[in-house]
């Protein structure tokens, strides 16, 4: 080996090694605004995001919920493709029902409940499907424990649909 190619040998095993620590870091250490065991944030600007479907919850949560897509998570439901590709990323908001004050039966969001996230990325994910997990009250995420259950429901229920539940509104 010439000088010149160890040099080059030498500043590539550096970066490699910083990029590793990053990566190690931030994977043991999630950011505070970030989920634990996924790591997974509240995405920039998704509410001018496309809807993908609205839902209600009757009971026990009376919830108003409305599905919102980043444009690739809404060209892979367009196109069928399935699974999900990489870089997908479907939001949920939730609100409570609440009747319409100037018209009694229409029911209106009433307080912001949560917003929960799924992003796909089969590498980093892949012990759940490729996808990883958050869920936000008023921004912040919460805990571990709440965080074990959306996997085992999302398995256990969606698989047929690459873990997700909702459908594109028609
Ligand atoms: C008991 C079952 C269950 C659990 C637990 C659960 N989910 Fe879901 N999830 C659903 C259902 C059902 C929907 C379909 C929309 C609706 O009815 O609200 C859904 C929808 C979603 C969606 C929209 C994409 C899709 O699959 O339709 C996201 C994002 C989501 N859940 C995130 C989470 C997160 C984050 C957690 C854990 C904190 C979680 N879920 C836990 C049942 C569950």
């Amino acid at each position: 080996m010439n000088r010149q190619f160890f040099a080059l040998g030498c500043a590539a095993a550096v970066l490699a090694s910083a990029a590793a620590i990053t990566f190690a870091g931030a994977q043991e250490a999630p950011a505070a605004d970030a989920s634990p065991i996924y790591g997974v944030t509240i995405p920039e600007g998704y509410r001018k995001w496309e809807l993908v479907a609205p839902a209600i919850e009757a009971a026990p949560l009376n919830e108003l919920r409305a599905v919102l897509g980043n444009q690739i998570a809404v060209d892979a439901y367009r196109a069928g493709t399935q699974p999900f590709p990489d870089g997908t990323v479907l939001v949920k908001l939730a609100w409570k029902q609440t009747p319409s004050t100037e018209f009694a039966p229409a029911t209106v969001p009433g307080a912001a409940t949560t917003v929960q996230v799924m992003v796909k990325d089969q590498k980093k994910y892949a012990a759940t499907g490729g996808w990883g997990f958050g869920r936000f009250i008023d921004g912040k995420p919460v805990d571990a424990a709440q965080h074990e259950t959306c996997w085992t429901c999302h398995e256990a229920r969606a698989k047929a649909q690459d873990y997700v539940f909702t459908r594109f509104a028609p």
